[in-house]
């Protein structure tokens, strides 16, 4: 298999991260992974293998909400190889109201989501930026577009993620790059690792629920599109699409109901 360009994808060895590897392990890419507990990794490492026996696969166990991770991984993968495809993927959220949530996860979670995004961001934009190639994909979410009461840090993260990585992509077409920034934006996703500990949450089987391989098919064609915004999921376009004939009201009552707590 032929192993001309690499990607580097965070938290590749679950949910989405995994479903979007089978994509471009089928394209031919040296495939980069950096996720948290060994076992999973190693586990989920031997299945790709399995799919794709000529894949160039690399790990690194790794936390990335931990303060210098970012700059590590960003080490580890130079010396592997030039990174033509960055995915911030790795992210978790929490649930509940904000007196209810432990302040300690919600901080590693801001560390993840927001700063370790930043960074890896920062440091491959450089590399990316210098030859004029690259692609930095950043998975955001639904729950970025409005507050989500339940979710006020998690969405917050997001929203974060989803006016940085568009911002960037204004940026870089004032500058007149070839380097492009993909911002993905998922509705709840009902089968990943994830959503585990809320499936209770009326969302994973709400308005517009969607699958991991549902989201990585709609990534992979966004990707090979040029595109620089995806939402996924066609039920989630569709609300997209109508949400400003909405009152913001009306919005905030709907995303109240889906994040209620229906078990
Ligand atoms: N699931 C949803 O409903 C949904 C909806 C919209 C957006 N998203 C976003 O989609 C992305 C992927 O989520 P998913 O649904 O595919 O869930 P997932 O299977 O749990 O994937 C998250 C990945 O991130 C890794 N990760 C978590 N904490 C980490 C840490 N501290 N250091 C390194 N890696 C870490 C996880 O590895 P370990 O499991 O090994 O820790 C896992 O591989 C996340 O950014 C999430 O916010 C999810």
């Amino acid at each position: 298999m032929a192993t001309s360009k690499t990607v580097l994808i965070t938290g590749g060895s679950s949910g989405i991260g995994y479903e979007m590897s089978i994509y471009f392990g089928q394209a031919g890419y040296r495939i980069l992974w950096i996720s948290k507990p060994p076992d999973e990794l190693g586990q989920a490492a031997d299945k790709l293998r399995a799919i794709f026996p000529d894949l160039e696969l690399h790990t690194l166990c790794k936390d990335l909400s931990a303060p210098k991770a970012a700059q590590e991984a960003y080490e580890w993968a130079k010396q592997i190889a030039t990174i033509d495809v960055l995915i911030n993927n790795a992210g978790f959220g929490t649930y509940g109201f904000l007196p209810t949530i432990e302040m300690e996860e919600e901080l590693a979670m801001i560390r993840l989501n927001v700063l370790t995004v930043y960074q890896l961001t920062r440091l491959f934009l450089d590399d990316m930026m210098a030859r004029d190639a690259g692609t930095i994909i950043n998975i955001s979410s639904n729950s970025s577009f409005q507050p989500v009461a339940r979710m006020i840090t998690y969405a917050s993260t997001k929203a974060f993620i989803t006016h940085f990585s568009r911002g960037l992509q204004e940026e870089l077409d004032l500058q007149g790059s070839k380097v492009r920034v993909m911002t993905v934006c998922p509705s709840a996703i009902q089968d990943t690792p994830f959503s585990k500990d809320m499936r209770g949450v009326k969302t994973f089987n709400g308005l517009a629920y969607t699958t991991a391989a549902e989201v990585a098919k709609d990534v992979w064609d966004g990707f090979e599109k040029g595109k620089t915004f995806q939402v996924t999921g066609t039920k989630m376009r569709f609300f997209y699409a109508i949400r400003r004939l909405v009152p913001y009201s009306l919005q905030q009552y709907l995303t109240r109901k889906e994040t209620e707590w229906v078990d």
